[in-house]
């Protein structure tokens, strides 16, 4: 084939036009040329789009998971009451009514990264010491607490627990950074951080909103899932009895796991699969054909072994009664490689339940005890948090707990 000849001062003077069908003779059959690439842009109302801020529960729990997160985890400062901590929240609750609805934070120095709110979200979630600080430990449920040691944990300080969290997620990392700046400007007099965890999954852009994600081991992560409005999410998520001032809240796990990338790269694909009991292309359970097939638990393979192991992280993760499922939410982080080419990656496992006790702590023991994916997963971060229900219009979140 001859080469179309593209002088300078052809693209300057021949147009756009001229240029692009030069360029598109060029491209291999099937890459995407200028002209298709025009019809194929992202639309830009993405950007404008709002999750609402009020509600009888706070956004970012039911909310179809954005791009983008990042949990913040703070410490009050000495001598934080209750009042002070009411004052904190009215302030945080003011700029998150503000920027998820694309308005600047008051005081905002940059008032433009504001207005494009990409289903931005901020969720806020007390960790024991508040209830300590504010003298409510009355108050506090329970199972808000540090939770058992497990056999599996290789926790650090500094990806662990936490006064007061700020989950904020959103389609655009611009807005999430501008968000999260202003957040902890806004609580600087109040808390120090404690740790700022980011994490990422396919965007809705990118793939259908509702498919299942993949996490960085490639697995297709959150099949089997208690799915947002419909009575079993609320059964297992939304917390409908305790004390009064929780009503509509939940609580929050949140758990750093580490992946070890390396030696899973180094398993054969049999392996891989087995350790769930889950394909990786499809995610279907390997008893059957498409992700959403029942798994089969009770089927032997020609040895009369079960096709689905005893110990693949399916079947001990599994439990029957709707009411002690969790919900998962999870982000993949990527902190990127050392110089030895190790990467730093793995899950911010964001499990939402009504109740901790019940619902989390039965499983992530059984999955302690035994379970094929421990052999590449170490949990390094732990925290807990009750998540309290949302605000109305001219409320605050936690205005329940503290007002
Ligand atoms: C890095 C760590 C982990 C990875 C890579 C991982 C991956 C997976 C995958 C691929 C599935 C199958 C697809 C699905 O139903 O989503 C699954 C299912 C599940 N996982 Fe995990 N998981 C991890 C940690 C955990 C932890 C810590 C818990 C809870 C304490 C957990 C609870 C569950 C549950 C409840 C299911 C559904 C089981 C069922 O079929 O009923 N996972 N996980």
């Amino acid at each position: 084939m001859r080469e179309p000849r593209l002088s300078r001062r052809g693209l300057l003077a021949g147009g756009a036009a001229t240029a692009v069908g030069a360029l598109a003779a060029c491209a291999p059959s099937g890459t995407p040329t200028a002209a298709t690439a025009a019809a194929t842009a992202v639309p830009a109302s993405a950007g404008t789009a709002v999750e609402p801020f009020h509600g009888t529960h706070q956004s970012g729990v039911a909310t179809s998971p954005q791009t983008y997160a990042a949990f913040l985890g703070l410490d009050l400062r000495k001598g934080m009451d209750k009042e002070a901590i009411g004052r904190l929240m009215r302030l945080l609750t003011d700029d998150a009514r503000r920027l998820t609805e694309g308005r600047p934070a008051l005081a905002d120095v940059e008032p433009e990264l504001a207005l494009n709110p990409a289903r931005l979200t901020v969720t806020f979630g007390f960790g024991p010491g508040l209830f300590t600080a504010a003298g409510v430990e009355h108050l506090r449920p329970k199972t808000v607490a540090a939770l058992p040691a497990f056999s599996i944990d290789k926790l650090e300080k500094q990806w662990s627990d936490g006064d007061l969290l700020v989950q904020i997620c959103a389609d655009d990392g611009v807005t999430l950074s501008h968000a999260l700046r202003m957040i902890v400007k806004d609580a600087r007099a109040f808390a120090k951080v404690r740790w700022t965890q980011r994490g990422f999954r396919r965007s809705p852009l990118v793939q259908e909103p509702g498919t299942t994600q993949r996490n960085l081991m490639g697995q297709l992560d959150g099949t089997v899932n208690p799915a947002p409005g419909t009575a079993d999410f609320d059964r297992a998520v939304w917390i409908s009895d305790g004390p009064e001032w929780l009503r509509g809240g939940t609580t929050l796990v949140l758990r750093r796991i580490h992946m070890d990338l390396e030696t899973w790269d180094a398993a054969d694909r049999v392996a891989r699969e087995f350790s769930v009991g889950r394909r990786l292309d499809n995610g279907a359970p390997i008893t059957g054909n498409a992700e959403h097939d029942e798994p089969d638990f009770e089927k032997l393979g020609p040895a009369g072994f079960p096709v689905i192991s005893e110990y693949a992280h399916i079947r001990r993760a599994r439990v029957q009664d709707p009411g002690q499922r969790i919900f998962r939410r999870p982000y993949n982080y990527d902190e990127g490689v050392t110089a030895d080419g190790k990467s730093s990656s793995g899950l911010l496992f964001a499990s939402y339940q009504a109740d901790i006790d019940r619902q989390f702590v039965p499983v992530q023991r059984n999955l302690a005890e035994v379970d094929l994916l421990n052999e590449w997963t170490v949990p390094i971060g732990s925290a807990v948090f009750a998540i309290p229900p949302g605000c109305a219009p001219n409320g605050w979140v936690g205005d329940t707990l503290l007002g």
